[in-house]
């Protein structure tokens, strides 16, 4: 397994893994990997003939006051992991090999349709879909994957850059995969890391809260808001919601009735660590 962070040299590789073996998969992530990450790297090497992953804490994505600094870092424990699935190339570059003109005012963005991103995260994390969108087209320029895997967790990221994806007509076919949960059904994130033993305890109320939307939609409630309202009692009262929402599930526009394949999605904060999750009906 090769770990490069210079940009030609990963080309180089890819071109000759490509030539060798075939398909390529990109599984692109910050690292900090857990089973939900390796839930995307099986799936990359069940469907493709070798599997990239890019590690990079994006800076283009977090806002001021975010996590950016705090990011939980550790690549030797990610290649390790990557190592144990048959990864072929990790890209993990610097900052300045990915932005070596700079930040901000001086960088080419790319910024998607404001309609997918005046909702949910995007309501929250001003520009944060500008900077996913950018970093993913710079990765699918560098690696040019056949496939690409995201976790259905980042709904509203996967549904992006999808679209992107689309409009743009890059060749790279997007897989979306099943979030993977905690046994107590936590969804895995590298952000619960931040978590203390309480914190945790508190943030289970977060799924529990989504399976209540669940259960009201199957005893036959059809109103979004009522069953939101409802299922909001199920949340523990230290946990503070940023959005709790029922919307289509492909153009994220709100829904009027609940029905099969409705997404619904929350985000909140738990002693100040936000997280997010979300179902499909
Ligand atoms: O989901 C993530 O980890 C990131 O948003 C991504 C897609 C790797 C872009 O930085």
């Amino acid at each position: 397994m090769h770990i490069i962070s210079d940009i030609e040299e990963t080309r180089k590789l890819i071109k000759d893994l490509r030539y060798k073996y075939g398909i390529i998969g990109f599984v692109p992530t910050m690292g900090a990997l857990h089973q939900g990450h390796e839930s995307l790297l099986v799936k990359a090497k069940q469907e493709c003939d070798a599997v990239i992953v890019s590690i990079f804490v994006n800076p283009v994505q977090f806002n001021p006051g975010e996590d950016f600094d705090k990011y939980p870092r550790q690549l030797e424990k990610d290649s390790e992991i990557c190592f144990k699935n048959r990864i072929s190339l990790i890209f993990a570059p610097s900052i300045q090999q990915m932005y070596p003109e700079g930040l901000n005012n001086t960088l080419t963005k790319i910024v998607p349709p404001q309609i997918y991103q005046d909702k949910l995260c995007g309501k929250f994390r001003k520009d944060h879909f500008n900077g996913v969108a950018t970093v993913v087209l710079k990765l699918f320029n560098i690696i040019q994957p056949d496939k690409a895997y995201f976790g259905q967790k980042d709904a509203q990221q996967l549904i992006i850059i999808k679209k992107v994806v689309r409009d743009l007509n890059i060749p790279v076919e997007i897989i979306g995969c099943p979030i993977i949960r905690e046994p107590d059904g936590l969804a895995m994130s590298s952000r619960n890391t931040y978590l203390s033993f309480e914190s945790r305890q508190k943030a289970l109320s977060i799924y529990k809260s989504l399976c209540r939307v669940k259960e009201l939609y199957e005893s036959g409630i059809k109103d979004p808001q009522s069953a939101v309202d409802e299922a909001k009692k199920a949340l523990h009262n230290d946990v503070i919601i940023d959005y709790f929402e029922c919307l289509n599930a492909e153009s994220l526009f709100s829904v009027e009735k609940l029905k099969d394949k409705t997404l619904v999605a929350i985000a909140a904060k738990v002693d100040q660590i936000r997280l997010i999750d979300n179902i499909i009906l």
